[in-house]
């Protein structure tokens, strides 16, 4: 017999209804929703994003674009909008690489937080060129403020925040001696995001900084100080970031504490850089480690996200990677690695699932062996999961 508008499969499926409803078994109970298996996906749930970031080189390695688009919804590209590479001559402003990240991260239907437009650059870094760093000081803001315009205008709708005043601080929370400073004190950061609030009304502006993060030390307070003095002027400024460049097992005291008494000034605060270094053998495979120090990395990682998640104004947590093999650590701190939630291979370390666990998520990629990480036999097999 054929019933129009009924497939086979259909006319299948009503009879096992039908036999089921006569048989007087129960109708099967609605599945209960998974738990979220992906760091983005977990993240979303509680409101938020979970970040990292790309560069041109990581852009190229089909492994880590993958990886990063499947577990995160925020992206920073690494240093393709530093000033070095938008405005390495005056007036000569390059995008190529900026734009090839943003696309591509739109593309995948994340965000990106744009990353910086002014910061005084550690010398060894040269991440301001010198052009900037040579000017008389009294052409110093007219720069700054074209610089901040001409980037903010270029990705003008396209950015979810900028980094808009990058380390203003000294440890001892004085303010750093940067050309910017020598030109303007401390007004230069009220000039810097007034600039990017002309050019993009939308995108949200922060100042961001590294050993900000512990409650009441020298340094947080010096950045409390100058958001309650913004926020007292009326200075456009809608978060602080705080980059959480970490060692395992010496977090720093009162995080939570700290991003409250920040948000309690009326600004988002989000953790933008997080890596967690703890000594490493071999620099390349950033292995053999002290299995103790990958515990202590997850459990480290598991009370920043949750810090994050405690604070009702802490937008998302982002890494300063995709993975070890793309991270600054082995490079700027000799002797330390295996700092991110991916090792070299991309494969998910136990700070991973601990992040993945704190978000409410589970499950997520197959966890690998312990022996992976702290066993010479397995530098070998780096690539191979
Ligand atoms: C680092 C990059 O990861 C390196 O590739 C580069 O050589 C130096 O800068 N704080 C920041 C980031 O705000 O821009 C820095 O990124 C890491 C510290």
């Amino acid at each position: 017999m054929r019933i129009p508008g009924m497939t086979a499969a259909t006319i299948a499926a009503a009879c096992g209804l039908v036999l089921a409803l006569f048989s007087g078994a129960a109708a099967p109970a609605a599945p209960a929703a998974a738990a979220p298996s992906t760091l983005k996906e977990a993240a979303q749930t509680t409101g938020r994003y979970f970040g990292g970031i790309m560069s041109t080189n990581s852009l190229a390695n089909g492994t880590a674009t993958s990886l990063a688009a499947r577990e995160f919804d925020m992206i920073t590209p690494e240093n393709e909008m530093k000033w070095d590479t938008t405005e390495p001559n005056q007036g000569d402003f390059h995008y190529d690489r900026g734009d090839a990240i943003v696309d591509w991260a739109r593309s995948q239907g994340m965000r990106v937080r744009g990353h910086t437009l002014v910061w005084y650059s550690p010398d060894a870094d040269s991440q301001l060129p010198a052009w900037v760093k040579q000017l008389p000081l009294d052409q110093v803001r007219a720069a700054m403020e074209n610089h901040v315009t001409e980037l903010v205008s270029h990705y003008k709708g396209k950015l979810y925040a900028w980094d808009v005043v990058n380390e203003p601080f000294n440890d001892d929370g004085t303010y750093r001696n940067s050309v910017f400073h020598q030109a303007m004190g401390r007004d230069y950061i009220a000039h810097a995001l007034r600039a990017a609030r002309a050019a993009d009304p939308d995108v949200k502006l922060y100042l961001n900084d590294y050993g900000i993060e512990g409650d009441n030390t020298a340094k947080s307070n010096a950045m409390y100080d100058l958001v309650k003095w913004l926020k007292d002027e009326g200075v456009p400024l809608d978060g602080v970031g705080f980059e959480s460049h970490f060692q395992v097992g010496q977090l720093p005291h009162g995080i939570q504490s700290n991003m409250k008494r920040f948000a309690d000034l009326g600004v988002d605060v989000a953790v933008t850089e997080y890596d967690n270094r703890m000594p490493v053998t071999d620099p390349q495979t950033q292995r053999p480690v002290n299995p103790g120090d990958l515990n202590q990395q997850a459990t480290d990682t598991a009370s920043v996200v949750s810090a994050c998640l405690n604070t009702a104004r802490c937008v998302g947590v982002s890494q300063w990677a995709v993975g070890d093999a793309d991270n600054w650590v082995p490079h700027s701190f000799p002797g330390q690695g295996s700092a991110t939630l991916f090792d070299v291979g991309y494969a998910p370390k136990p700070a991973y699932h601990a992040a993945l666990n704190a978000l409410g998520g589970g499950g997520g990629t197959q966890p690998q062996p312990w022996g992976r990480w702290n066993t010479a036999d397995e530098i070998r097999g780096v690539n191979s999961p």
